[in-house]
């Protein structure tokens, strides 16, 4: 039986990929995309492959045959452009200077790393560990909450994404990790329906007038179970999907109430993605614990960071996430120097101001088309999302592909999320004319294919 389609992409079978593919590939993309799908284990959203990259520079991607594409997806790991040259400089002078840290060994710079990100985390949050990804963060996190809370339990979301580990797939939603192959997940990994339900997918105006059923049955489950360790989410899903107002002081509150952590996952919504340094921000609330990741390597190095409450630091004799690479000065001096463009460059103050700008210009261009059922977003995180029709709301998932296609045609790329959702993630180093152009390719592909 195969598993459906990952939220957050396409399947790797898709008839509209295959006819791009036939007609675009030339000989040198055909021959890598075929030794790629001998040489490595085939798995969805990933081998074989849509395409080849040669370059990546800025907010450009480049194939093998040369046709450049604006990149408004980039794994969520570009937040200051590809290759930033500040950057590439940071990272050749640490491996001249100090390659590697083995175990026992501490390094200044990766302290440093750990001192800033404590300094940028807001209330208590400043105790760290950094692993090579996200996904080993979250267990990171997870196991933190076990040990602090001597409960084994999480609640977290259907549709949700954390990872591709045990513990990261555990307490994610999305099928396509939770498959019959992974065989049982962890026990005590319980789920609720996210937030985003109809009414706030289509504009309600609030807990005024919802009353927030969907923090209720978070507040409901933490009472029936009466023993959960933590409530793990993303604050904003990167889909995107923003949280009604409330949403979160009120599940924060919960967890106060029910002795629950609140974990937040910000791998992709981390680092001034959505217009501040975290999403949680947004909703002014403060997790116990916050998950980084992605850009934190400035879009070339691996790492990602737990960043705890001083107090849940209770672990000292047990491994919590006991990684080679923990303490690694080359990808700490990445994550360093990322910290300081984004601050040196004011980039989430200008996510925040080309975020607006972006959806205002999306709004005039598309707002009123009658396959547009909603522009969202917050920052530089933005989704259109395409409906057969404005009343059924039906996902309009063939024509969103066919927009997808037209786009990449014009050199514009980016990704389709819940089968419908054009999600608009550029790095926050994009220059408004660029950005104007990329939303008028857009535009232009909806009007040609609908
Ligand atoms: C919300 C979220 N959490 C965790 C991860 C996993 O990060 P990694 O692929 O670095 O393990 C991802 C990756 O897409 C993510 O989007």
């Amino acid at each position: 039986m195969r598993p459906p389609a990952h939220t957050e992409g396409e399947a790797n079978t898709s008839p509209a990929r295959a006819e791009w593919a036939a007609r675009t590939t030339d000989a040198k993309t055909r021959d890598l995309l075929g030794r790629d799908a001998n040489a490595f284990l085939h798995q969805a959203l990933s081998s074989p492959c849509a395409s080849t990259i040669t370059k990546a520079e800025g907010i450009w991607i480049e194939d093998t045959a040369g046709r450049r594409f604006m990149d408004f997806h980039g794994n969520s790991v570009h937040h200051i452009g590809y290759g930033h040259p500040r950057l590439i400089v940071a990272i050749k002078d640490q491996l001249d200077t100090l390659p590697f840290s083995p175990r026992r060994f501490t390094n200044d710079v990766s302290v440093a790393l750990a001192e800033r990100l404590g300094d940028i985390a807001p209330g208590d949050l400043n105790k760290v560990l950094f692993t090579t990804g996200g996904s080993d963060a979250n267990e990171v996190a997870l196991r933190l909450a076990r040990a602090a809370t001597g409960r084994f339990k999480t609640l977290s979301f259907w549709d949700s994404f954390h990872g591709a580990g045990f513990g990261a797939a555990s307490v994610g939603g999305e099928a396509t990790f939770r498959s019959h192959i992974a065989g049982p997940l962890l026990p005590g990994a319980e789920h609720v329906a996210p937030f985003n339900c109809y009414r706030c997918a289509y504009g309600h105006s609030g807990p005024d007038t919802c009353g927030l059923p969907c923090a209720g049955m978070v507040d409901y489950v933490l009472a029936k179970e009466g023993d959960i360790a933590a409530v793990i989410a993303e604050p904003m899903r990167a889909v995107p999907i923003v949280p009604p107002p409330g949403y979160w002081k009120s599940v924060r509150a919960a967890c106060y109430r029910h002795g629950a952590l609140l974990i937040f996952d910000e791998i992709p919504t981390g680092l001034g993605k959505t217009g501040r340094m975290f999403a949680f921000e947004h909703d002014d609330v403060i997790p116990d614990i916050v998950t980084l990741g992605k850009a934190l390597g400035g879009g070339i190095m691996p790492i990602a960071a737990v960043i705890a409450r001083h107090d849940l630091d209770v672990a000292g004799d047990f491994a919590i996430g006991h990684y080679t690479h923990e303490k690694n000065p080359v990808t700490a001096r990445a994550a360093l120097t990322t910290l300081d463009i984004i601050a040196d460059e004011n980039l989430y103050e200008r996510a925040a101001e080309l975020g607006t700008y972006a959806i205002d210009r999306l709004s005039d261009l598309i707002e009123h088309h009658p396959n547009v059922g909603k522009i969202s977003g917050r920052g530089l995180m933005i989704g259109v999302d395409l409906v057969m029709d404005r009343d059924n709301r039906e996902p309009a998932t063939e024509l969103a592909e066919k927009v997808y296609y037209r786009c990449l045609e014009n050199g514009l790329s980016f990704k389709i999320s819940a089968g419908s959702v054009l999600t608009l993630s550029p790095p926050l180093t994009i220059s408004r004319s660029d950005l104007e152009r990329a939303l008028s390719i857009v535009a232009q592909a909806l009007v040609d294919m609908s």
